[in-house]
Order: C-alpha cells, then structure tokens, then sequence
C-alpha cells in the first residue's frame, strides 16, 4: 500500500511536468505538420518571401510603399513598427489579402522598455539581481506586446571588455558568468515559459558572436579571437540564452579571425546547431548579408546570399531600397535555378520561421486589441518598478566622510545647485534604443530633487557646458538634432552662470556624463574622457569646497580620476531610465540604499584600455617589489575593480569554508561564507565568490567569477551565503587539448564584496 501511495506522489509530483512535456512535444508536432503542410502549397518566391524582413520606417516611407510585397507574399516579417493600428493594417494585408495568408512577424527592439523605460542594460546588469532583470524585461514586454510587438531583437549578451566601445552600454559587460546570468532572466522575462502567452515576446539573442571585441573599440570592426577566448569568455551568455529556450539568434556584423560572422560555418553551423541543438531560427543583423561583399568574404551580393544561407542565417533584415539590403529576395530565386542553392536549403531555413510563427499563435490570432494599448501605457505600476531598478542599478564609488544619504529636513541646506549638462535633460536619463516612450514622462535628476525636498530647499539649475557629438549619430532620424552647440561667448556666460549659482548655494550636485546618442550602435569614443569643457566644470566647482556629490549618467565608465580624491561622494547612476531622476533623489536622500556593483573594470584612463580582472599572471603580480609588466607612468591596477560598490553601512566576510577539501572529478563543492552587515544602517550586498584554477593543461585566469548572491542586512545581522561550485564551473575549454576539460587540480577561493577580495581558501579535484 506505500509503496502504491508513494508512487501516486511520485506520479502526482510528475505528472504536470509530463503534462506539459507532453503539450510541447504535441504543439511542436502540430507545428511542424502545419509548416510542412503549408510548404508544400508554396512556390519558390513565396518561400523566399519569408525569409525577408524589412524595415519599416514610418519617419522615412508610406504604408503604400509597403502593402504590395506583402500582398505578393514577397516579406515574411516588418520590424520597427509600434504603432497597432498599422501593425494591423499589414496584417490584414498579410492575412487576408495574400494568396497563403501567411501572417506577418512584427519585430524591433524592446531593449530596455518600451513605454516604461528601465535602467540601460549595462546598469542593469549593475544590480546582480537577476530577479529584478527577469521583473523588467517582463513588463517591457508586457508593454510592447500590447502595442503588437511579438518578438524583440533582445537581449543583448556581448562581452565587452574595451568601453571605447559604444555597445557596451547595451550588454552586461565584461563577465562570462554574470553575462550568462543576465542573459538567460531577460530571456525568461521576455518569453516566461511560452512566447506566444499574453503578455510575452519571442526573444533573439543577439550578436552572435564576438561583435564586442571590435578592434579599437570601433563599432563593426574586426575581432580576432582564439577558439578559447570564444568558449570560455564569448560564448557562455549565448549558451546561457539557447539553454534558456530562446527562440532566435541574430548574427553579428563583424569579421570574427577573417570570416565575417554572418557568414560564419563555424559559428552558425558547428556551435549552434551541432554542440548547442538550436531550433529555432537565426536572423542576420541589418543588411549584414549584403555586408559581406564589404567584407571582401563574398564576390557580390548573389554570393553574400548563398554564403549566408548555407551558413544557417535563415531570415534576412535588411533596409530596402539600401545598396547593401536585400541579397536574399533579388537573388535566392536565381541561385536555385542555377542550381547554387538547393530547394531543401530554402525549406530548412522556411520551416524553421514558419514554425516560429505557427507556435506563436500567429496564424490563429494575428492582430493586436489596439484599444488594449492605453491600460498597459503609463502603468503606474510599471513606474514604480522602474525606480526601484534605477535605484538598484546605481553604484556609490565614493562617499567620503559618509557625506551620503543627505538629511531631509537639514538646516543647513536651504539651497542646492543641480549642475551639468545631464541634470535636467529628459532625453539622457533613458539612454539608447528607447524609441517608442513618451519622453515628456521621463523625471530627470533636477525634477527628482525638487519633487524630494519640497518647497522648503531651493533647487537651482544651470547646464554649465554643453556636450556634443563632432559626427552626427544615425538615430538623430528618431530623436531629432541636438540644439546648435554653443557659441564662444554662450559658453563663457554658462559656465561663469553654473559656477555663481554654486557659490550662491549650501551644496552642490554636479550631473556629468554623456548624451544618450554617445554609446549604443555607431557610437565608438576614441577614449573615456567625459566630453567637452565637464572636466573644468568639475575641477571649478570642486575648488569652491561646497559639499558636492557627483552623479554620473552615462553608458560606459568614463575618467573620473581626477575627481576621486577630490569629490567627496561619487554616484554612477548611468542612464537610469524614466524615472532616474525619482531614484537618484531617493538614493541621495538614503529613501534607497545603494547596492549595485560594477559589471566592468573601471579604468584609470583610456590608456589602460582593454583591461579586465580575469587576466593571466604572465609575470609576477604588481605588489611584487621587482614587478615590471607595468606602465612606467601608472599603476597597472584600475581605477575601481569588477565587482566593487559601496553601501551607506559596511560589511564584512568571515568564516569561508568549504564542504569539503578535496573532491572528485565531476562533484561539486559547497563554499560558504559569512557576511555581516557592521554599519547601522539597512543594506544590501552582492556577496561574491571567485576561483583560480592552479595548474593546467592551459592557464587559468587569475580569478573567475563563480557565484554571487544580492542579500539584505539589517544592522548587526549576519547571514551566511552558500554557493556551489560543480563540473560548470570548474569546466573550461583548453586550447592545449582543443576541447572541454575538468581536470584535478588545486583551486583557490575568495569570497568578498568586489574582484580584489582577500579572504581566501582552497580545495582540490582529484581523479
Ligand atoms: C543592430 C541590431 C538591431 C538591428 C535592428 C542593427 O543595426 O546592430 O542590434 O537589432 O539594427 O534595429
């Protein structure tokens, strides 16, 4: 009779699972039959119809222009519509118009929010609180799917070791782990368990792979990359997306060791879909087939098409009417009637989007609820969670004196100066690729601190400097030209105006940064410095020995080593989104305690750059009295380590331990440690835990990245933080044997609040 009840739980316990096992497994049959079924009504132009995908810029073309391709079945999906009217107008087109009446794919970039914008993804990443990730990229599809949105070219998961590089700011930075982390929560918060449930999106990781180590920071140049950097450091987020369930891949744009990625065997064929088992279907980033005449890799355009395609680039985006666009609708045809190309090749890539598109539920319901639009907009309650994830995104990397978290209410302060060129620009609190948002609702850091201290303090403002790019960015069609730069004499009077209204006023708090359109695509700065005259404004401002607090609001680290020793409280807040401004108040009034960490070495200067912590020890560490791999003029060591972020209370770490001291090949280790929170006030830390394997067939980096857990502590409380080490992590691609190994060794552990921690143990593998 036990034994019948037990087998009952168990039957009970896995019943749902095989439920829904067995509901996949039935709607991925149903699928494939139907895309079968509807293949083989087809014919070849049709065929390749779906595996184009166009812009559709409503700033630059007609709706006429487009709804005759779609008519003749000749584009499988638009992107870069947002408006559900329209999205419904070419569905209809699509679906009632069309000989097979095969819907459209409505995609664009929903890459941190839509209406609501959250926290660039580089601040969010600055949060380690992969929850919090999931929460956001949940309801930014929410939003976008109420407008008729069904996939998202997100997220973003390059490694990004040189901040030159303006894309940086749309990743999760420099970390293997912590990347892999962040890409598989944006993928469940876009997709939850089934991307065609209300609510959610179809998710592209994107771009595969390599595009962030573009030589000299320069967007869309060559990486060159050994296989191991690629496994071991590259590869991990993609990995972590495909694991996840994501349901495309974009290929990148640039040449990765001379094959251009788009047209990358290796990459697309070997990776993916050999070692990985990817299903689903891969698209190419814009014009990135035709791209790969530019490269030198293809003859001409036909060849671009025919490389990609045998490659494993299934759907082409492109921009019509662009020199580069279309290489699959003007030649696939042709290609197979020379025989180039064969029909099964154009099958493959058809059935895998009309697969897509069947199990997203396109074909049963292919139009939005336009008057569903408004209730999902200017959710109050989408505001909200976008300022707690502003606020967990900021990094405190100085607070000298514990001038931070102010005092409400302090009669000392009954002015404060908010300056810079970032302090009330509504456009620069969301950053890049905020497209589809309202921009009056955006709170900038002026807005928040009045709105925090009342009628009772005065908040003055002055800009102080003006910032600029010296070449236009390609989003200006978006978001419109910047003001005129200043003239000479304008930008002798505001600066004298900034520094009056600081003098004239009991504190000061100093908005430097960056303009949203300076990092993001096409926005490579040939170094870290803050732009124009910010730099004097600072030093300026500093001399008059006011209390000041620095904000930063940018998308990469920029060079502050001037203001370290100097300003005594510095917050990197980044582009915090829509409601920035609220969440620097709070943090600045201690309503919210800092407790994010730097996803990325933060440099001294640009001349350090590339620089990150998981480095080989070639030569003997830099506190060795006889050290050379140094610079003559600086300090190999940067400004602030991976990891660091400080707190309003203190922690510290004691008692690391591990379960056990030696272990098998193939088991796992439990390292603990206990973290106390020693200030008296209520925070939260990112506990951290990092490995170095000794020995090895090949070098290990110094320290890697293996466990990290956010946790709250009250004053005087102390929990302890338990993190497993298993095959994962001590795993790792060897170029000395050109395959995956875990071998016995001795590792060391540090466990610690950033990259530099010192307390430390070990355990060994064994056979
Ligand atoms: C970018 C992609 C983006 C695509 C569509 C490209 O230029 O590289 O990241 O998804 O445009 O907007």
């Amino acid at each position: 009779m036990r034994n019948v009840k037990c087998l009952l739980l168990i039957l009970s316990l896995f019943l749902p699972l095989i439920q829904t096992f067995g509901q996949a497994a039935t709607s991925r049959d149903a699928a494939s039959k139907r895309a079968a079924d509807l293949l083989a009504k087809m014919t070849l132009e049709e065929k390749i119809g779906q595996l184009n995908q166009l812009f559709f810029l409503s700033q630059l073309m007609k709706p006429e222009m487009m709804e005759p391709d779609i008519r003749e079945g000749r584009v499988g999906s638009l992107l870069f519509v947002t408006d559900p009217v329209l999205i419904n107008r070419f569905q209809k087109v699509a679906v009632e118009q069309s000989r097979l009446k095969i819907p459209l794919l409505f995609g664009f970039d929903v890459i941190h929010g839509f209406r609501t914008v959250f926290p660039v993804p580089l601040a969010m990443a600055s949060s380690w609180d992969p929850a919090m990730v999931e929460r956001a990229q949940t309801i930014a599809a929410r939003e976008a799917r109420a407008a008729g949105v069904r996939w998202t070219f997100a997220p973003m998961v390059d490694i990004a070791r040189d901040p030159r590089w303006g894309r940086i700011v749309e990743g999760a930075g420099e970390d293997p782990y912590l990347g892999a982390k962040m890409s598989a929560a944006q993928v469940r918060g876009f997709q939850g368990s089934d991307p065609s449930a209300p609510g959610r999106l179809l998710a592209c990781v994107k771009h595969f792979a390599g595009y962030g180590a573009a030589d000299g920071g320069r967007d869309y140049d060559s990486a060159h990359l050994s296989d191991a950097e690629l496994y071991n450091v590259y590869l991990p987020p993609f990995k972590a997306a495909v694991d996840a369930g994501v349901g495309t891949v974009m290929s990148a744009y640039m040449n990765l060791n001379d094959v251009p990625a788009t047209g990358n065997v290796f990459l697309l064929g070997q990776v993916l879909r050999k070692e990985w088992g990817f299903k689903g279907f891969v698209v190419s980033d814009a014009n990135s087939v035709g791209d790969l005449v530019t490269h030198g890799f293809a003859a001409d355009k036909a060849d671009a098409a025919l490389r990609a395609l045998t490659a494993g680039v299934d759907m082409e985006m492109s921009l019509p009417g662009t020199a580069v666009g279309g290489a699959y609708a003007d030649n696939l045809a042709k290609l197979v009637k020379e025989g180039r190309v064969t029909t099964a090749q154009i099958d493959n890539a058809v059935r895998r989007i009309l697969e897509v598109k069947l199990k997203l539920g396109l074909f049963d319901n292919p139009y939005v609820d336009e008057s569903a639009t408004a209730s999902h907009h200017n959710n109050p309650e989408h505001r909200q969670i976008a300022r707690v994830a502003a606020q967990r995104s900021a990094v405190l990397l100085r607070n000298e004196g514990n001038l931070l978290p102010l005092t409400k209410g302090d009669p000392k302060v009954s002015s404060i100066a908010v300056i810079g060129p970032l302090a009330d620009s509504k456009r620069d609190m969301r950053g890049p690729w905020t497209l589809a948002d309202d921009l009056k609702t955006a709170i900038t850091v002026v807005e928040g601190m009045r709105e925090k201290v009342g009628p009772g303090v005065k908040v003055n403002y002055a800009q102080g400097v003006d910032i600029g790019r010296a070449y236009p960015s390609i989003f200006a069609i978006f978001a419109g030209p910047r003001p005129a730069p200043w003239s000479e004499l304008q930008k002798r009077e505001e600066f004298e105006k900034a520094l009056a209204l600081a003098r004239s006023s009991d504190l000061v708090v100093l908005v430097l940064g960056e303009h949203e359109e300076m990092s993001g695509e096409a926005a490579s700065h040939s170094t870290i410095d803050l732009p124009g005259r910010q730099r004097e404004l600072l030093e300026a401002v500093s001399a008059l020995g006011k209390p000041t607090v620095l904000v930063l609001i940018n998308g990469r680290p920029v060079d502050i080593s001037w203001a370290v020793n100097r300003v005594p409280a510095i917050l990197e807040a980044w582009h915090p989104g829509s409601e920035g401004g609220n969440a620097i108040a709070d943090l600045i009034y201690g309503d919210a305690t800092p407790g994010g960490k730097l996803p990325v070495t933060w440099p001294r200067s640009s001349g350090q750059i590339p620089i990150y912590y998981a480095r080989h020890l070639t030569q003997k560490p830099e506190s060795a009295k006889d050290f050379t791999s140094r610079y003559w003029d600086m300090p190999t060591s940067p400004l602030y380590p991976f990891g660091y972020g400080l707190s309003y209370t203190t922690f510290a770490y004691s008692n690391l331990r591990v379960s056990k001291a030696e272990a098998k090949v193939g088991e796992s280790v439990e390292v603990l440690v206990d973290v106390e929170n020693t200030g008296r006030k209520a925070g939260e830390e990112v506990a951290q835990l990092y490995i170095h394997q000794r020995a090895g067939s090949a070098s290990r980096p110094m320290r890697e990245l293996k466990g990290f857990e956010r946790i709250a502590l009250a004053p005087g409380e102390k929990k302890t933080v338990r993190l497993t080490i298993g095959r994962a992590e001590l795993t790792y691609w060897s170029s000395a044997v050109k395959g995956w190994v875990q071998e016995p060794a001795t590792f060391d552990v540090w466990a610690g609040g950033d990259s530099t921690a010192t307390l430390t143990t070990t355990f060994r593998i064994v056979r």
